[in-house]
């Protein structure tokens, strides 16, 4: 799991002024709640004081009250208030992590991590979200046991469709497209890949040469970053869908997912329900199959699996991972669960660049490549 990249943490809805929303991400407890004029916070769990998780306690005003000994924290992660100490008493190190917050598509997001702004990898943007001609499904957030990297893989690889989702992955790639490479195009956070599939109405002795070419089917995936993943599906020229997945890994072995569906046509809301259900039983058939992989991670030695060219968009993801585990921002997870016990560790904010006297270790990071 890697620090320094935005990651979905709440609903907007769940996220409200009378209560803080408790949530794990990145293996590590996070609180979000919304102060009096309408602006999402996202902090750490771990009370400074005395370790009580800030999201048992509740919000007052626009700080959150810790409901071990009544502290209270602002949105900018800063102790104000200790009720038996004056205000000039408070220490300088009464100050949990607070993360920069972006909302969108129905979702509060959080740079989990210290970059400051003009560093940071994009949120992905869905340009279409309000365009007219596009309808958004509702949000949909569901939960998988399995490790969020597996998740990834799976979206970026077409060659599990028609065997996973035998009614959706009809028609099957075609023949002479099965043993290509995939056609990867990288940009700087990620890759991408576009395909053709088979048609049954392509086969069709009544379409003419124009409307077969209207009948194309494409369809294609790509990844921002290591928690972002984009398909594309363009069953005609008029019938597109494109499919955002935000992960959120909630630690080694659990994942949730942020859904945005976008399309072009039965664009009628009453047709929302039946695609999200078509969408679900989708993803279902994924998570039956991903909660069955050994090992649940993604193994550490590329040879531990065996790989084949169908597999190039898994092999560039990986190969991006390694990347941003040699700039320093992979969590190593084996050495904080050792020291767990004894210590509550936090994600680094931005606020840890320019000041100093925080109390929580932040999370061990692998190493820098020399
Ligand atoms: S542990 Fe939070 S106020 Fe004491
Ligand atoms: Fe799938």
């Amino acid at each position: 799991m890697y620090i320094n990249f935005w990651y979905p943490i709440a609903k907007s809805e769940d996220v409200v002024t009378y209560e803080p929303h408790r949530v794990k991400v990145l293996g590590q407890q996070l609180i979000a709640f919304r102060d009096t004029e309408g602006n999402a916070h996202i902090l750490s769990d771990v009370c400074i004081h005395r370790g009580a998780a800030l999201g048992k306690g509740w919000v007052k005003g626009n700080h959150v009250v810790c409901p071990y000994h009544g502290w209270q924290f602002a949105g900018d992660g800063k102790c104000t208030h200790i009720p038996t100490v004056d205000e000039k008493q408070i220490p300088a190190r009464a100050k949990v992590d607070s993360y920069p917050v972006q909302e969108k598509y129905g979702i509060v997001f959080a740079f989990l991590g210290d970059l400051p702004e003009e560093e940071r990898p994009p949120l992905h943007e869905i340009e279409e979200y309000d365009k007219e001609g596009w309808r958004a499904n509702r949000l949909v957030v569901f939960e998988l046991d399995a490790y969020y990297e597996r998740s990834i893989e799976n979206g970026l690889d077409p060659s599990h469709n028609e065997f996973v989702h035998p009614a959706q992955g009809r028609p099957g790639m075609q023949p002479d497209f099965r043993k290509k490479p995939l056609d990867m195009k990288d940009g700087p956070w990620g890759s991408e890949f576009l395909v053709s599939f088979e048609n049954q109405l392509s086969d069709s002795r009544a379409l003419s040469e124009e409307a077969k070419l209207e009948h194309e089917v494409t369809a294609g995936s790509g990844y921002v970053g290591p928690n972002q993943m984009i398909t594309w599906i363009c069953l005609s020229k008029d019938q597109v869908f494109h499919q955002y997945f935000f992960e959120a890994p909630v630690d080694e072995g659990r994942t949730r997912i942020f859904f945005v569906n976008m399309r072009t046509f039965m664009l009628e809301p009453e047709n929302d329900r039946r695609l999200v259900n078509i969408n679900l039983t989708v993803a279902q058939e994924d998570i039956d199959l991903l909660a069955t992989l050994d090992p649940v991670g993604t193994p550490n030695n590329p040879s531990d699996e065996v790989l084949v060219p169908s597999d190039g968009a898994v092999i560039s993801y990986r190969q991006h991972l390694k990347t941003w585990k040699e700039k320093g921002w992979c969590i190593d997870m084996e050495t904080l669960n050792a020291k767990r016990q004894n210590m509550a560790f936090a994600i680094p904010c931005p606020d840890r660049r320019t000041s100093g006297n925080w109390v929580l270790s932040p999370v061990p990071l692998f190493p820098t490549a020399e």
